[in-house]
């Protein structure tokens, strides 16, 4: 390579070194996902021997308060909930997490993900652990963070936790403050400083905002925070609105647009971003838009979910699940990716360290 190139490349590889200090973590998405069903125990332990940095938790509650570790506020898609508490369900025909006792959840039984089509119950991700098969059940928050603590003794490895606070707004409603409960039982887990490895996420930014100047200081913790975002329409965010009518979806727009990170800084020590966020379509060429270097330049770090391996989830602008990671990890220059599949991440991120 001649004198002037291998300068160019070394500037270019410094210049990546200052944005990107730490090496990028990876964050196991509901557990090894890709291979066990999701927020099982197994998952968690799976996720934990291949090697990710953090395991995340998705957390709702029970009738009775108890903290469970469920992605959706129903119990619908992972369990057999409709056969074993028939009559049980709302107007929506949902069953609510939140209308059954932490015993009554212990009965169910949980699945690999499943997915209504034409009125039929069937895998969403068809290639993962068959349906139906096994026997696995939806575990409390405290059961796991035991698990990751008792692996990191035995291991010697510090897994650390990712716990997500699902729908703080709807807990409310239901007259329930899932925050502080959360709260407290990292307390009581060990979690409660910067130092401590923890990032506690929400989709929620009002509730994120109440976590930062009153709960925490109330428990006299100090964690770091992690804005998710979402895209307005999925209604992943529902306030009441000022007369106290029917709850509106929170509008995300201005987190995606120019100028929105010291806004988020104010509040929060990253972003979860979905990954198709960080890009931007000009001239049918997609590029790398301004919210990875504008988050770092306010001192954000970016998180973005959810890295799949599944067929037709790699986007076709790669040819490989690794490409995909990769890209994201060296151009992109995100700080950590939550994927359903650790160890392939990891073996990404391994081999662009090595390089
Ligand atoms: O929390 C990061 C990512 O998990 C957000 O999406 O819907 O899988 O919780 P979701
Ligand atoms: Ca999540």
């Amino acid at each position: 390579m001649p004198t002037l190139l291998k300068l160019f490349a070394l500037a270019l590889c410094t210049l990546g070194t200052l944005a990107q200090a730490a090496q990028p973590i990876v964050i196991a998405h509901r557990g090894a996902s890709g291979y066990l069903p999701e927020h099982t125990l197994v998952a968690k332990a799976m996720a934990h021997a291949q090697g990710a940095d953090y395991i995340e938790q998705d957390i709702v509650m029970s009738k009775d308060n108890a903290l469970i570790v469920l992605h959706d506020l129903t119990l619908d898609a992972t369990t057999d909930v409709a056969e074993r508490y028939p009559g049980r369900q709302r107007e929506d025909g949902k069953h609510y997490a939140i209308d059954f006792t932490l015993a009554e959840i212990r009965q169910l039984k949980v699945t690999e993900i499943q997915t209504d089509k034409d009125g039929n119950r069937q895998a969403k991700y068809p290639g993962r652990f068959p349906s139906g098969q096994s026997s696995f059940r939806i575990n409390t928050l405290e059961e796991e963070l035991e698990l990751i603590g008792g692996l990191n003794k035995s291991t010697g490895r510090q897994v650390g936790i990712y716990p997500e606070i699902k729908v703080p707004a709807f807990h409310r409603r239901e007259g329930k403050d899932i925050s502080a409960a959360v709260l407290q039982v990292l307390k009581r887990y060990g979690y409660h400083s910067r130092d401590d490895k923890v990032f506690l996420q929400c989709f929620d930014p009002l509730e994120l905002k109440r976590i930062k100047t009153k709960l925490l200081p109330q428990y006299q913790m100090d964690l770091k925070l992690v804005q998710l975002i979402a895209m307005t329409e999925w209604h992943e965010t529902l306030h009441s609105n000022a007369m106290g009518l029917k709850p509106e979806p929170y509008n995300y727009d201005w987190m995606l647009a120019p100028g929105a990170a010291p806004k988020i800084k104010d509040y929060a020590d990253g972003i979860g971003p979905w990954f198709p966020m960080l890009m931007t379509e000009t001239d049918g060429q997609w590029r790398v838009n301004h919210m990875v270097k504008e988050a770092h330049a306010a001192g954000l770090q970016v998180h973005p979910y959810t890295f799949r391996a599944d067929q037709g989830q790699v986007p076709e602008v790669f040819s490989s699940f690794e490409e995909y990671v990769g890209f994201f990890l060296q151009q992109a220059g995100v700080d950590g990716v939550f994927t359903d599949f650790p160890d392939r991440a990891v073996k990404v991120r391994n081999s662009l360290r090595a390089k």
